[in-house]
């Protein structure tokens, strides 16, 4: 067990591991310290000076970043000298700032912006005129860079050399000419960490640009389900939509970050064309149906439902529960495994979210969960059955999706369970039942460890009320 210190931070006795960073230990105690360039997932750069504290017996003032912890330290951040010591340090930062907060998207989660308030900055101490950088500059991965933003924290060229390892980004020139530059284009799969990072609107991402202000927005903090690691994220959306995903701090799975593939989970589910209700096929086009005339559809039919691996254990749990006992053939739809098996940062090529739950379900209710069991499905499928196709999200690899529905046009009934018509594939089928997205439910998914990850309900867009254990007492109606 890790040793722990006792220490005093602004007359507040504070606990940490002996050893650990010292700013870290004031901010893991809920102590407001200011920092820019500190980030506990990358190596301390000491460039920013704003965490400046005073220690009892040492003369001067130094940088808490990086410092470590020992027992009976006294520290202080709040006196006079490291408030005039923060304010100047400020004034430096704010030189060549162009203080656009209004049009910045970084507004209303900016470190600089916070902290010139708090100190009541407002006017340039400037008499020279500021040094323009370029701005609105595209440096790929959905990422835009706004050079005159920058405050040289050096955090993204540290995401980029010591996480991805892939050296994108560099500070290029000296003084007031020193400039953040990215190497040509960001090229790594993890780019868009950089914009969660960046402690200012120099990075931002082209996705979520002018499209809400942060403050009208709630965060939901949740799963990604793009692939079996289950990162912790959140997503922040408000009744207008879901805008954006970002990673939560997760020792055990994702730490600070997530892939870049995750950013664009919430697409599907305030999407314009997300179901409402029942929808009819008519002649390639899909008109409001009567849930009524869909059951008698079915009626009479043979039932077979084809379940996708994105529900969740307590989704099938309820479906089994509903067919228990039924004449009904059941077999589980996986997707096939997209690039290596493991990148070595967090991304999986198997994109199957809970294939792991799903498998378990399977076997529990006594179904064949293998390849084997989807074929046999799949093989005997006549004008005599109906069959249901249970895709809340389909994230990836359409075209392996379609080759599924080829399969399934045999069948005199052909019915997606879905959460929207974004895919072109669905009008291959006869009618769209609408089921909640991931986002509109609470629940449990087991990753590729099988640890459990939650699910987290947000607002609801589509009509999301009726699980598929609803239709699932359909089956020999
Ligand atoms: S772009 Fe952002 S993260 Fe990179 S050095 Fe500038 S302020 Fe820091
Ligand atoms: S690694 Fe997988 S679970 Fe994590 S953010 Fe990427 S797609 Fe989502
Ligand atoms: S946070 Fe300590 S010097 Fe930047």
């Amino acid at each position: 067990m890790t040793e722990k210190v006792k220490l005093t931070w602004n007359g507040k006795e504070i606990e940490a591991p002996k050893g650990s960073n010292l700013l870290k230990a004031a901010l893991d105690n809920g102590i407001e310290v200011a920092h820019y360039c500190y980030h506990s997932g990358l190596s301390v750069a000491g460039v920013c000076r704003m965490c400046m504290v005073e220690q009892d017996g040492v003369p001067r003032p130094f940088p808490s970043c990086n410092a470590t912890c020992g027992e009976g330290m006294v520290i202080r951040s709040d006196t006079p000298k490291i408030k005039a010591s923060v304010e100047a340090t400020l004034q430096f930062h704010l030189l060549n700032h162009p203080l656009d907060c209004p049009v910045c998207d970084q507004a209303g989660e900016c470190g600089l912006q916070d902290y010139y308030m708090k100190h009541g900055q407002y006017d340039s101490q400037m008499i020279d005129k500021k040094v323009h950088k370029e701005k609105v500059q595209d440096i790929g991965k959905n990422v835009m860079l706004d050079a005159e933003r920058c405050i040289l924290c050096s955090r993204c060229v540290r995401f980029t050399e010591e996480i991805t390892k892939t050296n994108e980004m560099g500070i290029l020139n000296r003084g007031d000419h020193a400039e953040i530059q990215c190497n040509e284009t960001l090229k790594n799969d993890y780019a868009q960490n950089l914009v969660d990072i960046c402690p200012v609107g120099a990075l931002t991402s082209k996705d979520f640009r002018f499209k809400q202000r942060v403050w009208f927005l709630e965060d939901v903090h949740t799963t990604c389900i793009g692939c079996e690691t289950g990162c912790s994220v959140k997503v922040s959306e408000n009744k207008n939509g879901a805008f954006r995903v970002k990673p939560v701090y997760d020792h055990e799975v994702n730490g600070h970050w997530m892939c870049d593939d995750g950013r664009y989970i919430y697409k599907h589910v305030s999407s314009p064309t997300r179901l409402g209700g029942a929808v009819e096929n008519i002649n390639g086009l899909f008109v409001p149906a009567d849930e009524l005339n869909v059951q008698a559809a079915v009626k009479g039919k043979k039932t077979k439902y084809i379940l996708s691996t994105a529900l969740t254990i307590e989704e099938y749990a309820n479906f089994f529960n509903a067919v228990k006992g039924k004449n009904v053939e059941v077999a589980l739809y996986t997707l096939p495994s997209d690039g290596p098996e493991f990148d070595g940062i967090l991304r999986r090529g198997d994109k199957n979210p809970n294939l792991r739950g799903a498998k378990a379900a399977f076997e529990l209710a006594g179904f064949d969960h293998s390849q084997a069991g989807l074929d046999n499905l799949l093989g005997s499928i006549s004008s005599s059955d109906a069959v249901f196709v249970v895709v809340p999200e389909i994230l990836y690899n359409e075209d392996h999706f379609n080759t599924l529905i080829k399969k399934v046009e045999k069948a005199g009934v052909r019915i997606a369970l879905a959460c929207g018509e974004t895919l072109g594939t669905l009008r291959a089928f006869n009618y769209l039942l609408p089921i909640p997205a991931f986002l509109e439910k609470n629940g449990e998914i087991l990753n590729y460890q099988g640890q459990a990850r939650k699910l987290r309900k947000g607002m609801t867009y589509g009509e999301a009320s009726k699980d598929v254990s609803y239709y699932g007492k359909w089956v020999n109606l």
